[in-house]
């Protein structure tokens, strides 16, 4: 009985997190950072990839283009409001505007101190 309790006293303390994943077109990058910043994120890590959209050259090839991907780890609570930023700043309305995912997060565990779950974000 005390373990249930303590497990839904556990529940209760941490919140549902997510992680934002999105491809953007570079030159967008300072203003969604500037954006995210007024958002109040945890933090964010920035690679520059290549990828391809529906669009085709050919038929039977794929052209890769440069664009940057941002993931961030977060609370759901937070996703509109990381999606809104996004949409702001980088919906031109054409075509390779880029795309974002939001996906399931079970844990984040900080590796200074072994904090967990959303305790570990911020
Ligand atoms: N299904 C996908 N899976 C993984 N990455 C993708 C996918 N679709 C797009 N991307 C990545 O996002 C980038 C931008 O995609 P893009 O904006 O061209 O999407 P789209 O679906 O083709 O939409 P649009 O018609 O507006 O161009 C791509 O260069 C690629 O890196
Ligand atoms: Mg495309």
């Amino acid at each position: 009985m005390d373990a249930f309790l303590f497990e839904c006293g556990e529940k209760m303390r941490t919140k549902e997190m997510k992680k934002v994943e999105c491809i953007i077109r570079s030159e967008k990058l300072r203003d969604v950072v500037d954006a995210l910043k007024e958002v109040g994120i945890g933090g964010m890590t920035v690679s520059e990839v290549r990828g391809f959209g529906i669009e085709r050259t050919r038929p039977d090839s794929f052209l890769f283009v440069h664009k940057t991907k941002i993931e961030i780890y977060s609370e759901a609570s937070q996703v509109n409001k990381i999606i809104s930023a996004i949409l702001m700043h980088c919906s031109a309305g054409k075509m390779g505007d880029g795309k974002i995912a939001v996906l399931p997060m079970d844990d984040c565990v900080r590796v200074r101190t072994g904090e967990r779950k959303n305790k570990a974000i911020f």
